[in-house]
């Protein structure tokens, strides 16, 4: 595992999307899956600037979303699928790119996790899964208490993960679908992005701890290929 010390937030996004461009540059990876959340929006703003200004043939990536609130079509505006578009996607030409966004308002859920499965393996598998962190371990939306092996699934929310959804949404989203444990296991890198000093205890339990199952980030211990690009307060707990 590697760890990329940054100064702060500003520095975290700019060296994440130096790390994602390079890979593409460097035709390391054709399959992507992106997070969402607070921690990647700058990165997304600098990749897309980076992607713009290259001679990078960009149709030959394949991207996939980590998770959706169930409920949420992927034209609500407060879906991740939207907030994807808005901030990468729609800046770098989406209409050419093979991307595969989760759908949190099919009919049939477990269907649509299934599709999503078989979209990645079509793909030939995740190359780079790109994570944040939830303050209680969560990558994607697997919660604590999800076991190591899950594929793409409908999670139950933590208190701890609905009491941070703005109260704009209504109704709250209690439920998720998320790609599983097991299914980011197999992406051939992964990259962990942490901001901010309340990532800072997680970060510590997840990496300088035991692997458990009630901290699902510690998984990626058993992980052959991962990095972490995390600013200084995120990272004051850990060695
Ligand atoms: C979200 C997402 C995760 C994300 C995490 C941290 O709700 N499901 O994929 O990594 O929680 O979010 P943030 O970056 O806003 O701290």
């Amino acid at each position: 595992m590697s760890v990329i010390r940054c100064s702060d937030y500003s520095d975290m996004g700019r060296r994440a999307a130096d790390y994602v461009f390079d890979m593409i540059r460097c035709n390391r990876v054709s399959s992507v899956a992106l997070p969402t959340g607070k921690t990647p929006r700058l990165m997304y703003a600098f990749l897309a600037g980076q992607l713009r200004c290259s001679e990078i043939d960009i149709t030959r990536i394949s991207f996939v979303n980590l998770d959706e609130y169930v409920g949420l079509a992927n034209d609500h505006p407060q879906s991740f699928a939207y907030e994807l578009q808005k901030q990468f996607f729609s800046k770098i030409g989406m209409k050419q790119l093979a991307v595969r966004l989760l759908n949190g308002a099919a009919q049939d859920l477990s269907l649509e996790c299934r599709q999503h499965e078989e979209w990645i393996a079509r793909a030939g598998g995740i190359d780079l899964a790109v994570l944040g962190i939830g303050s209680n371990g969560h990558i994607a939306f697997n919660e604590p208490g999800t076991p190591f092996n899950t594929r793409t699934h409908i999670s139950d929310l933590a208190v701890a993960t609905t009491d941070r959804i703005p109260s704009s949404y209504a109704p709250k989203p209690s439920r998720a679908i998320t790609l599983g444990i097991g299914t980011i296991l197999e992406a051939r890198m992964v990259l962990l992005m942490a901001s901010g000093e309340e990532k800072a205890p997680i970060i510590r339990r997840a990496f300088h701890e035991p692997p458990s199952v009630f901290v699902p980030a510690s998984a990626l211990q058993s992980h052959p290929c991962v990095t972490i690009i995390a600013d200084r307060s995120a990272l004051r707990e850990s060695r």
